[in-house]
């Protein structure tokens, strides 16, 4: 049989990542995927540069529409990311009975939707494992490994960049923007790390393990994203000393409610595999009624493990286009007139546990007073740590850190508790407010 066509769009990182491995290991995909799968056509405005990674025998062209255009391509790879100009051509690629891979989360986790109907409607497949975790088969392990399941929760380090500055953080003691800069000077955070720091792509992430695991629509709007840039290196030590540690975490769960879909900086216990989990790495814990917990852990970003999931993608496709519509594995897991309406809960309809830090006056009645008044709000305390004014303020200080570890409570209950904490004479400045996952 003929080797299955296929077409870039963009030949950046990942694009040389793909083209390298699929020819570096031709044979044994072939051997998989039943037949040959070969790049034969790359957009890249930058020819020079495309012609240059993949040799004369591709033929490469700097419009875009030239690939979905040309009958021979069987499955159009998007890569070039963004919802602008990427969005047009996937759908364009659709509209043209292309199969389509993509790596773009944030394309699929704001207009997934209109993309996997338009799919459905045209019969072909759009492929995603890349979008999620790099080279971690997290998507297959979803849809497919665990598709006996009904999956309560996952809780997962999916931004490599986050994970990579928090570690350092703890590692080093220094602050946010210190590390910032670090990690741009390494190469692990973009030139505009926005996205990163701010929780935006971990939240992009969530939100489409979210729609595999419960069956729901993608809902990136109503996703809660706090990213890490507001941490105090202070914080990670005091969790540090609670045993703790701080990682940003996307957290997806079932509740009686419904759905928490969240983004934020979590206290993680220092025992829990996934508090271990240092560096650019990335990890995903899934729980399943059935199996239990299981981990998922490896590169979530780079040239060739990027590339190993965009090519996971493409043998896929390459196994299945000839077979019926009807029966391939549904684009988020559930068919889709069996998708679900549960609904994402709004964070005040979340129930965590917190760790709390309140800058105080070191005087009689304080502890008493602030504890009291969280006894009074319902919200019970698990442990509580004061520190040595001298150590917090310097010699001769009169202010102290309290710092308070709540059990499970509501985010609304708590949120109330804390605006009248803040309002006391005796608490100095802002509360810090984490939360706490367990993870049992
Ligand atoms: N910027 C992402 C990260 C990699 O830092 O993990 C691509 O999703």
């Amino acid at each position: 049989m003929n080797p299955i066509q296929v077409g870039l769009l963009g030949i950046g990182t990942v694009g040389s990542g793909t083209f390298q491995v699929l020819r570096r290991n031709q044979e044994e995909i072939k051997r998989r995927a039943g037949r040959g799968i070969e790049i034969t056509m790359v957009a890249d405005l930058d020819t020079a540069r495309a012609q240059a990674v993949v040799g004369e025998g591709v033929q490469v062209v700097a419009d875009a529409r030239a690939v979905i255009a040309n009958p021979e391509i069987d499955i159009v790879v998007e890569l070039i990311g963004g919802y602008g100009i990427a969005k047009q051509l996937v759908l364009e690629a659709i509209a043209a009975g292309k199969h389509v891979v993509t790596a773009n989360k944030a394309l699929l986790a704001v207009h997934g939707t209109e993309i996997f109907a338009a799919a459905h409607a045209k019969g072909v497949m759009v492929a995603f494992e890349a979008a999620v975790a790099g080279g971690i088969p997290i998507i297959k392990a979803l849809r497919e490994g665990l598709t006996a399941n009904s999956i309560q929760w996952i809780a997962g380090i999916i931004n490599g960049t986050t994970n990579f500055i928090l570690s350092e953080m703890r590692d080093k003691g220094l602050d946010f923007d210190t590390v910032l800069k670090e990690a741009q000077r390494l190469g692990y955070a973009e030139a505009d790390p926005t996205f990163d720091i701010e929780g935006v792509d971990a939240a992009h992430k969530v939100t489409l393990m979210s729609a595999i695991a419960f069956g729901i629509p993608v809902q990136f709007d109503r996703a809660h994203i706090e990213g890490i840039t507001k941490l105090a290196a202070q914080d990670i030590k005091y969790a540090e000393q609670l045993g703790y540690r701080i990682k940003l975490l996307g957290v997806t769960k079932r509740v009686a409610k419904g759905i928490e879909l969240r983004v934020h900086p979590s206290l993680v216990p220092s025992k829990r595999l996934l508090a271990n989990v240092e560096g650019a790495m990335n990890a995903v814990v899934v729980n399943g009624d059935a199996v239990g917990t299981t981990l998922y852990y490896g590169k979530g970003a780079g040239s060739e493990p990027t590339a190993s999931a965009v090519i996971a993608d493409l043998v896929d496709i390459t196994r299945l286009h000839t077979a019926d519509a009807a029966h391939r594995v549904p684009h988020l897991a559930f068919h889709p007139d069996a998708m679900s309406d549960l609904k994402v809960l709004p964070m005040a309809e979340v129930v965590t546990s917190y760790y709390l830090r309140l800058r105080v006056a070191d005087e009689a009645g304080v502890l008493a007073k602030v504890t009291g008044l969280l006894a009074g709000a319902g919200i019970s305390i698990d442990a509580v740590l004061q520190r040595e004014a001298d150590e917090v303020g310097g010699e001769g200080s009169t202010q102290t850190d309290l710092i308070i570890l709540t059990h499970d409570t509501r985010e609304g209950t708590l949120d109330d508790a804390l605006a009248q904490l803040q309002a006391l004479p005796t608490v100095l400045a802002p509360i810090v407010r984490i939360r706490k996952e367990e993870l049992s």
